[in-house]
């Protein structure tokens, strides 16, 4: 659904009134100053080499996932120089003119392309920033490259986002599959197993930005939802934002810019059969500055069917979910998903 363009929250950030839309009820609005979650620093370097780190990090994601299934990753190898790049493009693309960011304008029931003054499917109130996002998956044969995205749907000069975005979320892709391993290793499942799983990937990329706003007590940036994908790999800025909603309260997780926030989404919950947990986390705004954050959803490719394991079927735990598809889950969240419900319970 296409709202006018007045309410793009970037055009509004000077006015004195927040337009009604951008307003949450009182139980939904937010509070800022709450207290930090406690998650997991889990140091990369070296791991899955060395027996003992390998076995205290799997302890201490196993407990994590099964809380909230929110953990930190550091000395991930990926380079400050790539994050960087893809922060600033990031920029760059955001404080182009509306015009331009609407070429890619991304349409109803669709996940890809801008998006700002659009409920998505998470609430009925717009959420305080702009996005875009793309495709990414590992083999070009089965779909664009990045690379293509920008320059077919913006023109050549957009080919230095592309490329820096393409390389970005190779980098994204093969982490993601190194924490596989590790969540594999947590659940005392085949060591390849996810790895084995998630090589082939139809994953999204969203690029997030958040412009501040003077009312930041009223509005959220990105209102209370669960990922219906498998696992994401979020870099946020050095500015405060998310939150994540923990034993009955929302608990922040501070911004470290040298960590990717790693979380469990709707369909590793259903791959582990219920053992890890895809919860309830929003982002907030703030009135002093603006805030960007780089989310890669991994997703299975779209027509494997999604089945845990043999080990983690046993006679106490009996099947928790029957088996799908990611592209029918992915069709069914995007008419569906509603943030006070399980989405993956009621498509089930
Ligand atoms: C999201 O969960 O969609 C956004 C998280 C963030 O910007 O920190
Ligand atoms: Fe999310």
């Amino acid at each position: 659904i296409q709202t006018p363009l007045i309410f793009n929250p970037s055009m509004l950030n000077l006015q004195a009134n927040i337009p009604n839309q951008f307003i949450w009820p009182d139980d939904e609005k937010p509070s800022i100053n709450v207290l930090e979650l406690d998650v997991p620093l889990i140091d990369l370097q070296n791991l899955l080499s060395d027996p003992s780190s390998t076995l205290d990090a799997s302890r201490l994601i196993s407990e994590a996932c099964k809380k909230h299934g929110f953990f930190l990753v550091v000395n991930h190898g990926i380079s400050e120089e790539l994050i960087s790049d893809a922060h600033e493009y990031t920029s760059r693309f955001f404080d182009m003119p509306l015009s331009e960011k609407q070429r890619v304008l991304r349409k109803s029931g669709e996940s890809v392309g801008y998006a700002s003054s659009f409920t998505g499917r998470f609430s009925t109130k717009l959420p305080w920033k702009e996005t875009l996002s793309f495709r990414f998956c590992d083999d070009m044969s089965r779909s664009k490259s990045v690379q293509d995205y920008f320059c077919d749907a913006l023109g050549h000069g957009f080919q230095p986002f592309g490329k820096v975005y393409q390389e970005y979320c190779e980098a994204m892709s093969s982490l993601s599959l190194k924490i596989m391993e590790l969540l594999g290793l947590s659940l005392g499942v085949k060591r390849d197993y996810f790895r084995e799983f998630f090589e082939e990937n139809d994953s999204i990329m969203r690029l997030n930005y958040y412009p501040p706003c003077i009312k930041p007590d009223l509005t959220l940036g990105t209102g209370p939802h669960c990922d219906p994908t498998s696992l994401t790999i979020l870099h946020q800025d050095h500015v405060n934002g998310l939150q994540v909603f923990v034993e009955n309260q929302w608990r922040s997780i501070r911004p470290n810019p040298k960590a990717f926030v790693v979380n469990i989404g709707d369909t590793f919950m259903a791959l582990s059969n219920d053992r890890y947990k895809s919860c309830l986390h929003r982002a907030v705004v703030n009135s002093e500055s603006e805030r960007k954050s780089l989310a890669f959803f991994l997703c299975p490719k779209k027509d494997r069917v999604v089945t845990p394991p043999r080990e983690l079927l046993d006679s106490i735990t009996s099947r928790r979910y029957p088996d799908f598809t990611w592209s029918m889950f992915l069709e069914f969240t995007q008419k569906h998903y509603r943030a006070d419900m399980n989405t993956l319970q009621a498509f089930s």
